[in-house]
């Protein structure tokens, strides 16, 4: 058995301020470490599948070298929200007791807009298209990228759309399903060959790293899922590379 690379925890120890850009929610908060977290709640809209397929998405970006903020799990003490004053967020944060997810505030980052000038490197930009792909995620079109630019680099965040086949239980055959909403991805224009993408991403990729990946969810956010589930689904859409690698490069006409 590969060791677990359980994520670090840390205590919140101060609710800073809401980020109202996105839809579940997510507070700047203070960690124990002095950290400054952007926290996830487990009691936000997405549920707590979300909250897997972000971490999973983020343990995976990392071992194939796509910038992603660190991520630590967020202990979240009820009392904190009662000094809040805003219903919605005391709301949520009472429900959110225990762990939560967070990930290292990245200060002084804007938000990639694909309008602006900079432009990412292309073989960034397809590492990123790949992982996409590989883990069907919805949600890096060109009206809510979900990239942030940060010491002239793409950081990856907010994968909780990620593996959205999880939600109907992510049996391994659907690992064959095509992901045609890859058409819809902001960087297909910027990126290079997302078939070298593949191949360099797979060779970094093997089932310790999945089983990796998976172990460091907390086993509660799985709900009623199996966490081996991931790990075969994970693993038999990673042998299709070269198959959803050709559906992208068709997907923007090439
Ligand atoms: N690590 C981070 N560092 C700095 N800003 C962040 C970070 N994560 C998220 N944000 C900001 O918060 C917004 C909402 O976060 P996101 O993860 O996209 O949540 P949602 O699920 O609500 O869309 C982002 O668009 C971005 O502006
Ligand atoms: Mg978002």
């Amino acid at each position: 058995m590969p060791t677990s690379t359980k994520l670090p925890t840390v205590s919140a120890t101060r609710y800073v301020t809401p980020l109202r850009e996105g839809g579940s929610l997510p507070g700047l908060m203070e960690g124990s470490d002095d950290g400054l977290y952007v926290v996830k709640f487990r009691a936000a809209g997405q549920g707590t599948l979300a909250l897997a397929a972000e971490v999973i998405a983020a343990e995976l970006a990392r071992s194939i070298g796509i910038p992603v903020p660190r991520t630590v799990l967020i202990d979240v003490d009820p009392a904190i929200g009662a000094a809040e004053p805003d219903p919605e967020i005391q709301e949520l944060i009472l429900a959110s007791p225990g762990l939560n997810l967070g990930s290292d505030f990245l200060p002084g980052a804007r938000s990639y807009s694909p309008a602006e000038e900079w432009r990412p490197a292309a073989e960034a930009a397809a590492a990123i298209v790949w992982l996409d792909a590989f883990l069907t995620n919805v949600d890096r079109s060109a009206r809510n990228p979900n990239l942030l630019v940060w010491h002239d680099e793409l950081w990856a965040i907010d994968h909780g759309a990620a593996l959205f086949r999880q939600h109907s239980g992510l049996a391994v055959e659907q690992a064959e399903l095509p992901f045609a909403q890859l058409a819809e991805h902001v960087l297909l224009d910027a990126a290079g060959s997302i078939e070298v993408a593949g191949q360099r991403a797979a060779a970094m990729l093997d089932s310790s790293t999945l089983e990796r990946a998976v172990d460091a969810v907390p086993q509660e956010w799985f709900g009623e899922n199996v966490s081996a589930g991931y790990v075969e689904y994970l693993g038999a859409r990673l042998a299709r590379s070269p198959e959803f690698s050709r559906e992208a490069e068709v997907a923007r006409g090439d």
